[in-house]
């Protein structure tokens, strides 16, 4: 382990907000850089890593407490220079496609892990190391081990199961974010669901209604994939509260609508459609182009699905 150092890093007037959001609609805030401190170091399959140093020191507490349980976890990632997330970007929309990058990479620029306070896990079983996403989420159990521990060392799970609308991002179990402050951590790790956006008066959380309908075209768990997608986009939508979803049924799916989103979408794979319907309301201010406080129905969302089984949202509005 090696302390990053700078010439003036002794000397560093300004600190951090630890309790910064950084999101789909919120960058990085300007001049966070020249405040951040960051320690370095090597992972178990040889990448530099680099923290931010309090995070790093209560990140080294949490590991040391998970393997006296019998856990064990290496850090993939945490803090990403704006170049770094990019490649990530590009590698992520060439290997698993634009929508699966959309729903799981950040935007350079807006990726909470520019702060360096948003770390990744992987776990470490029976001395193999499980790195790659699709693997890791096979140890559910291990992972709620890993949850149930965060708080006491001041980190929270940041992108949780059915809170994409808030969050922007599908669940992710590995991704933990250091706040500094474990009284507020455990306030919000103690409320089910509870996002940092919320807790922070930055979004509201009214009840989703969620519609599967009645289709023959598809399962509920796919029907559910597509509106993590949609979600995802909602995410983007700052302000704005989303209170129901709901599939438009399988009528939509024609060869009409398939046309039109392969023209959009310049793809020659997509094989069905699906239509969603949102009701949602817009924020009393800042509303942007939206009427402000104002209840949006029936709002539509327009998916294909690829012949390999994946969805992509290509078209959203009235
Ligand atoms: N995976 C998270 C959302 C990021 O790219 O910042
Ligand atoms: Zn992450």
């Amino acid at each position: 382990m090696e302390k990053a150092q700078s010439p003036d890093e002794s000397m560093k007037e300004n600190s951090i907000d630890y309790l910064v959001l950084v999101n789909k609609t919120h960058p990085l805030p300007e001049g966070w850089e020249e405040a951040l401190e960051t320690v370095h170091f090597t992972n178990s399959v040889g990448d530099d890593v680099e923290v931010e140093r309090k995070a790093y020191d209560a990140y080294l507490q949490l590991k040391e407490a998970l393997e006296a349980e019998g856990v064990f976890v290496d850090l993939d990632s945490a803090r990403r220079s704006v170049a770094a997330q990019q490649k990530i970007m590009d590698d992520f929309t060439q290997l698993y496609g634009a929508d699966y990058a959309a729903k799981t990479v950040a935007k350079p620029g807006y990726s909470e892990h520019h702060t360096g306070l948003a770390l990744d896990l992987y776990l470490i079983i029976e001395g193999e190391d499980i790195v790659e996403n699709e693997d890791m989420i096979q140890y559910p159990e291990v992972w709620e081990k890993i949850h149930a521990k965060l708080a006491d060392y001041g980190f929270i799970l940041r992108y949780l199961d059915g809170k994409e609308h808030i969050t922007g991002y599908a669940y992710e179990p590995w991704h933990i974010r250091y706040l500094n402050d474990v009284d507020a951590v455990k306030e919000i790790m103690a409320q089910p669901g509870m996002t940092l956006e919320v807790w922070l008066g930055a979004a509201n959380d009214p009840e989703l209604d969620i519609d599967y309908g009645d289709s023959q075209l598809y399962t509920q768990e796919e029907l559910e994939e597509a509106m993590i997608q949609v979600k995802c986009q909602f995410a983007f939508f700052d302000g704005c509260e989303l209170h129901s979803i709901r599939y438009a049924g399988d009528a939509g799916n024609t060869e009409e609508n398939l046309a039109w989103l392969k023209e959009l979408g310049e793809e020659e794979d997509f094989v069905q459609v699906a239509e969603f319907l949102t009701n949602f309301h817009t924020p009393a201010e800042a509303a942007g182009a939206w009427e402000p406080d104002e209840e949006y129905t029936d709002y539509q969302w327009w998916l294909a699905r690829t012949a390999v089984g994946g969805w992509q949202l290509l078209s959203w509005g009235y």
